[in-house]
């Protein structure tokens, strides 16, 4: 497996540590870690292999790092590149807009012509809408340390034992 990027954007941490939970699972050595706080768009095209990772905040909004690095992807081509998702909300106080920033990502990366692997099953969540859903999966990986934070390793290890067989 290439390298794989990973660029996470978080407001209180959670999403940092599920994205370097990610990365110890993938192995530190196949894995470089980027806060998009730090980083501009054009250094996902050092990659072939990428991980986008994202809570969602306001009413199905995005996290304001996330605010200001989406709008460059207008300038990237994706198409070449592997992208998988995980999303970071809460089911419970947000259980119609759950996720919708994956969802919101997700929609730009399609646009741009990313090839996307790494759905996940929606059996043991409880929500009512989200953007992050089609065809009845979410996009990405779908976590609630909020709600669900005693099944967060496991999504973790399930997840990344099913995207590193389709990375490149
Ligand atoms: C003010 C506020 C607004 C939120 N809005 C949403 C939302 O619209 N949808 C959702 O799924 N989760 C929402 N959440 C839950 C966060 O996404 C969740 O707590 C996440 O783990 C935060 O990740 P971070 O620490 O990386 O920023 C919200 C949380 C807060 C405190």
């Amino acid at each position: 497996m290439k390298t794989v990027g990973l660029f996470y954007g978080s407001e209180t941490g959670n999403t940092k540590s599920a994205a370097f939970m990610i990365a110890a699972e993938l192995g530190e050595n196949n894995v470089e870690v980027h806060d998009i706080a730090d980083t501009n768009p054009e250094s996902l095209l050092s990659y072939d292999n990428i991980i986008l990772g994202a809570p969602t905040w306001g009413f199905g909004e995005l996290q304001n790092d996330w605010e200001n690095f989406l709008p460059g992807f207008d300038e990237l081509d994706l198409s070449g590149k592997t992208i998988a998702f995980f999303g970071l909300g809460d089911q419970v106080n947000y259980e119609d807009v759950f996720l919708d920033a994956m969802g919101t990502i997700h929609e730009k990366v399609r646009e741009r012509g990313g090839a996307i692997v790494g759905s996940w099953p929606t059996d043991g969540y409880d929500f009512t809408g989200s953007t992050a859903v089609e065809n009845g999966s979410f996009v990405g990986l779908a976590l609630d340390v909020d709600n669900q934070d005693d099944l967060t390793p496991d999504r973790i290890s399930q997840w990344v034992s099913k995207v590193r067989d389709q990375f490149q």
